[in-house]
């Protein structure tokens, strides 16, 4: 059979409620690499990215902001091609829901599921909540107690009218597809996690449509009701071909798809209800979905709405594009959890790419430059030690392929820096600089200074997929001809001798992690006390440069997309109750030098006098304030704020942007420690 020449590669379609994170840059940056390799390779690839634009949430988010839900992920969706613009994602097709041709094929593909009697029109009775407008499962129920599990409040059993999907009729086959293509399900216990958990114990059916909201794709048929999302969203990886439209050329020159990469939460929909949708469709199944781990904090999970998300731009701003696509590409296994942390950032800045390839390269161009006058000896009579590094860097590309089809890219990039250090290690055994002494080293010098530069030529070629401006850097600095970097070139002695070398920049300058992890540190303190109830309102938009700090625990205000805050649930009297607002007289205030927010507030409380550190440096000099009546949380626990202990905070009343800010005082003239209620 003729070896197949053409690739498909997706991500999940992102929710455009929340602008993205680390986490949703790491699973759009492995997805990139492995098309990257395949294209590299010569296969004729489509690399599908998009949005996942409809649903209640949005809907409501859109309201809350008082946009229109099309206005709402209009721009967020533009923020996410702004990301990936900035990623060098290479992606060949971004769809979104909202496309009309997704719309007329999703509605297409539900009338002929209906036709047939794949769905059916039912209703559908559970647990809802009013405020939340939102269904919960009787699990999800169970663990938040019996109440809803987003507010706390009371649910009610409701029914609504909804169309099922019967995934029951469909799961024997889908059952004997898992076991006859062991390879679908990847990493392989996801299988028996999907077999164990979901398939064996029975499939219910699946509600596909909703009447309690409207954003959504409207049944044709029947338009109280609207496409439920995950039917909605799944179809997007065949619609995106041009399934169900007058030109569905994309779709017969790639479909199947070679691979889904999605993450773990969402192996289930993937592993499940698609194929299931596939079958009933008469369509052929994805060869493979791919379930990644999520990438976590010493916290926990990153979420927008727990305030503890890392912002990928911020992180390239801080260290370069490159720096970050690999350090995701490297640092966990592909298909694990795995940390994200500072240290564990710059450790690999530092020592995979500043120190093991950055000074490899600089060392080397050096070296040419100061014995051969720039230009590329030819090699001489081949050593030992030349053997074993020749013998390395030519089985490196075998080793590579070995890794990338399993999808273990970081261990392809370790194979890759098992090159870079036999190098290293190359220079240390040979001593160039020794050999440059004598007239005898000669002949040596250049076998080993060509060698050193032939195998930096291939390390480039190799790192194509994954690094996108570092490789054609290396090339520059090495003089390697444009038909030298190609990927048929790879084999042993394409570097030509002649060619000029030319000294650059360091590919990556080497951090001071310790200067920069105590700048981490004193800015997480500063965004504390911009942002946590512990110091005051100020806003979470002025963070920077702190945003890219992982920070361990959740401490900004969940914000919109557009800035506002997310309206918390209702309480009891009692809970307000809890608060001990006071009137309080700033007497004294003064700057905190060192801090670029932090104000430090000496305020009169009745009798007692009490310290707080307020953010409001943008808003207020210490002359504004001094003299004025505030409204104080009095009954707060002390905080330190830049070696400062701030007892309590003062409320502030701000726009969504933060843009306008004004302290809260009283109409009338009053005296100071009265209670506030
Ligand atoms: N819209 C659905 C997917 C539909 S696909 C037909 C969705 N969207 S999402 O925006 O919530 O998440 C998209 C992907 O980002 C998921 O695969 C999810 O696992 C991934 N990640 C979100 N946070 C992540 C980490 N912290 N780490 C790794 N991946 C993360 O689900």
């Amino acid at each position: 059979m003729a070896e197949k020449k053409t690739f498909y590669i997706t991500t999940p379609i992102y929710y455009p409620s929340a602008s993205l994170h680390i986490g949703h840059a790491y699973s759009t940056v492995a997805t990139d690499a492995i098309a990257r390799y395949q294209r590299q390779r010569g296969v004729e690839t489509f690399f599908l990215t998009g949005s996942d634009e409809h649903g209640q949430k949005i809907e409501r988010k859109a309201k809350d902001a008082g946009v229109t839900p099309q206005a709402y992920v209009d721009k967020i969706v533009a923020g996410f091609k702004d990301l990936w613009k900035l990623l060098d994602i290479s992606y060949d097709g971004f769809i979104r829901t909202t496309d009309e041709h997704h719309v007329k094929a999703v509605q297409k593909m539900f009338k002929k599921l209906y036709d047939q009697g794949d769905i059916y029109k039912s209703k559908y009775t559970g647990h809802y909540c009013t405020p939340c407008e939102s269904f919960w499962l009787d699990r999800q129920i169970e663990e938040a107690g019996g109440a809803c599990p987003d507010c706390g409040g009371k649910l009610e059993l409701v029914e609504e009218e909804s169309y099922f999907f019967r995934l029951s009729k469909y799961a024997d086959r889908l059952i004997q597809y898992i076991k006859d293509n062991p390879t679908f399900i990847q990493p392989v216990s996801r299988t028996n996690e999907m077999l164990q958990n979901f398939l064996l114990p029975g499939l219910e059916d699946l509600c596909v449509s909703r009447t309690s909201f409207t954003w959504g794709i409207p049944v044709d048929f029947d338009e109280k009701h609207v496409v439920y999302v995950w039917l909605d969203a799944l179809s997007n990886y065949i619609t995106a071909l041009g399934w169900g439209s007058d030109d569905d050329s994309l779709y017969r020159k790639f479909w199947p798809a070679d691979v889904h990469i999605v993450g773990k939460e969402i192996v289930r929909f993937h592993t499940i209800i698609w194929p299931i949708m596939l079958m009933a469709l008469g369509e052929p199944l994805p060869r493979q979905v791919f379930g990644h781990g999520w990438l976590v904090l010493d916290g926990g999970k990153m979420s927008k709405s727990k305030g503890n998300v890392v912002d990928p731009v911020q992180l390239c701003a801080r260290y370069g594009v490159d720096a970050i696509r690999y350090f995701l590409l490297r640092e966990v296994p592909f298909g694990s959890d795995g940390t994200f942390s500072n240290e564990a950032l710059i450790a690999r800045i530092n020592t995979d790419l500043a120190n093991d390839l950055g000074n490899l390269l600089s060392r080397t161009v050096a070296m040419i430059d100061k014995y051969f006058g720039g230009v590329l000896p030819a090699h001489g009579a081949v050593a030992d030690e030349d053997t074993a590094l020749i013998e390395l860097a030519s089985v490196l590309p075998a080793k590579v392929d070995a890794q990338m089809s399993e999808l273990h890219i970081p261990d392809a990039l370790a194979e890759i820096w098992k090159l870079v250090g036999a190098c290293n290690k190359y220079i240390d055994v040979t001593a160039p600089w020794t050999l440059a002494k004598s007239e005898a080293g000669q002949e040596r010098l250049k076998t080993v200074l060509y060698n050193l530069a032939e195998s930096l030529r291939i390390v480039a070629i190799l790192l194509i997929p994954y690094l996108t401006s570092t490789p054609a850097k290396m090339f520059a600095q090495l003089g390697v001809a444009k038909e030298q970097t190609a990927y048929e070139s790879l084999a042993w002695g394409g570097s030509v001798p002649g060619s000029t070398v030319h000294k650059g920049e360091a590919l990556f300058p080497r951090i001071d992690a310790e200067a920069e992890l105590a700048f981490f540190a004193a800015e997480v303190e500063q965004t504390k006390a911009a942002s946590a109830p512990a110091a005051e309102t100020a806003p979470a938009a002025d963070t920077t440069p702190a945003a890219p700090v992982a920070q361990a625990a959740p401490i900004a205000p969940a914000k919109h997309a557009h800035g506002e805050e997310e309206t918390p649930a209702e309480i009891e009297y009692d809970d307000f109750a809890k608060i001990d607002l006071r009137l309080a007289k700033v007497i004294a205030c003064e700057e905190i030098k060192k801090s670029k927010k932090l104000l430090k507030l000496t305020l009169e409380v009745g009798a007692e006098t009490r310290t707080v550190v307020s953010g409001i440096k943008q808003w207020y000099t210490p002359d504004d304030l001094i003299g004025k009546t505030v409204v104080l949380v009095a009954n707060l626990k002390p905080v330190t704020l830049c070696g400062v202990e701030s007892h309590g905070m003062i409320l502030c009343a701000s726009d969504a942007e933060d843009t306008n800010l004004s302290a809260l005082t009283t109409l009338a003239e009053m005296e100071s420690g009265f209670k506030v209620r």
